[in-house]
């Protein structure tokens, strides 16, 4: 019997990177401010703390360069935004602390993300509300951070808590996902300076629903936001020549429920794209320490459209799943992390069965968990290797 063609296409399209060893970094969201190294051995499924470290802040978010030489972080705690070197998968070496300035003085945040091609910006935005305000950061020959090259305000009762970045008909666009105001912010960078304006901005389709993160499928005809409040995620369709947002296409809830009381024992955190944009990982964390949060799997199709979830499981503690990071080797494997508990945890996709779709899954499981009880973990886990 032969491969189904089908299975055996999406096989090309998922190249598993079997090292054993991988590394990853996590940030503490709060103090002591630290940043942990991680390694997860995908043959025994053991994860280990290998290191930590003090760093400049504690670390809302942190994010790899382009090239994975250094690491952007912002912070919750300080108006500074920070770069370390990567000296070895373990080891960091602060090159970089920025203050806040222009629009952001005194502003602290939530994220940072660099671009992927030339001229490599990177952009901050401000959080929690009011006034929120965002940063363009040039970087120098080895993709730290150099210095503010622009500044821009939103508005009145805005607080950004994620972007996106991507890039349509060589234009740089960012999108921002305003949790205060119920708004997704699209603002366009000239790449000769670094400067930002916008360029439109779309209402959610409900009141109250707070997008927290966003995120653009590869094929660049989808975004969707995850809203805090509605415990969901929005699909909205881009112009594939501006990308700018035409409308919202779909809702899907993130916890098992109908009615809406129930929403607020939860808050949504975070949405982002397995290795080959078919599976598409979003959280649910508990408001309090009794209730668990959720994992919630959707699989794409071809063009980036979700067309229904594979799995929606509960995380093995009460509050916490932060945020979910899919690996970079393996469409399979995310690692997730809590702040309250503090830990950090591999899930594995498992239950594979061929579809019209392609593979799909029917479960998530818990394979291996790291405690890091030191009261500020964890924020974002981001895989070096
Ligand atoms: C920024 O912080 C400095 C130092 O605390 C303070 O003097 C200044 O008034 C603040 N400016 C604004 C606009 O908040
Ligand atoms: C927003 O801020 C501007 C400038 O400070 C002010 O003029 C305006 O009244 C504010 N609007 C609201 C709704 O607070
Ligand atoms: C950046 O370049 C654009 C386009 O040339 C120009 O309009 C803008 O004023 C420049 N901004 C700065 C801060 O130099
Ligand atoms: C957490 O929420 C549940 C459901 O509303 C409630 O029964 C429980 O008392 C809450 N626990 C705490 C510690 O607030």
């Amino acid at each position: 019997m032969g491969i189904p063609r089908r299975l055996f296409l999406l096989v090309g399209f998922t190249p598993t990177v079997r090292a054993a060893i991988h590394n990853l970094f996590v940030g503490n969201l709060y103090t002591p401010a630290s940043i942990h190294a991680l390694e997860f051995n995908d043959e025994t499924e053991e994860l280990k703390l290998v290191r930590t470290q003090p760093t400049d802040s504690s670390h809302a978010w942190i994010a790899f360069d382009h090239a994975k030489k250094n690491i952007y972080a912002a912070s919750l705690n300080e108006a500074r935004i920070a770069s370390y070197r990567v000296a070895n998968p373990t080891t960091l070496e602060l090159t970089k602390s920025i203050p806040a300035t222009g629009a952001c003085l005194n502003k602290t945040s939530a994220f940072i993300e660099g671009m992927s091609s030339e001229p490599y910006y990177a952009f901050s935005a401000s959080w929690p509300a009011p006034d929120a305000c965002g940063m363009a950061f040039s970087v120098d020959s080895n993709g730290g951070l150099a210095s503010v090259v622009d500044s821009w305000a939103y508005a009145n009762e805005s607080g950004v808590h994620g972007l996106a970045l991507t890039r349509r008909n060589g234009k740089q666009l960012i999108y921002s996902a305003d949790t205060s105001a119920d708004l997704v912010w699209i603002h366009q960078v000239v790449r000769s300076n670094g400067s930002v304006s916008e360029v439109g901005r779309f209402p959610m389709p409900y009141g109250g629903m707070n997008p927290r993160h966003l995120i653009v499928h590869p094929g660049g005809k989808y975004l969707y936001a995850v809203m805090e409040a509605d415990n969901s995620i929005t699909q909205f369709d881009l112009d594939v020549e501006t990308g700018l947002i035409m409308q919202d296409s779909l809702r899907v809830m993130l916890i098992p429920i109908g009615t809406q009381a129930d929403t607020t024992l939860y808050w949504s955190a975070d949405v982002q794209l397995s290795l080959s944009g078919r599976y598409l990982w979003a959280t649910a964390r508990g408001r309090n320490a009794t209730e668990t949060g959720f994992i919630s799997v959707y699989l794409l199709g071809d063009d980036g459209r979700i067309l229904r979830r594979m799995l929606r499981v509960p995380t093995t503690g009460g509050g916490g799943t932060n945020h979910i990071s899919p690996a970079f080797w393996s469409d399979e494997y995310a690692a997730m992390t809590d702040f309250g508990q503090g830990y950090v945890q591999i899930f594995k996709l498992d239950g594979p069965r061929d579809s019209r779709d392609g593979t799909e899954y029917t479960t998530a499981r818990p394979v291996a968990k790291v405690d890091i009880a030191d009261g500020g973990c964890c924020a974002n886990a981001i895989w070096y290797s």
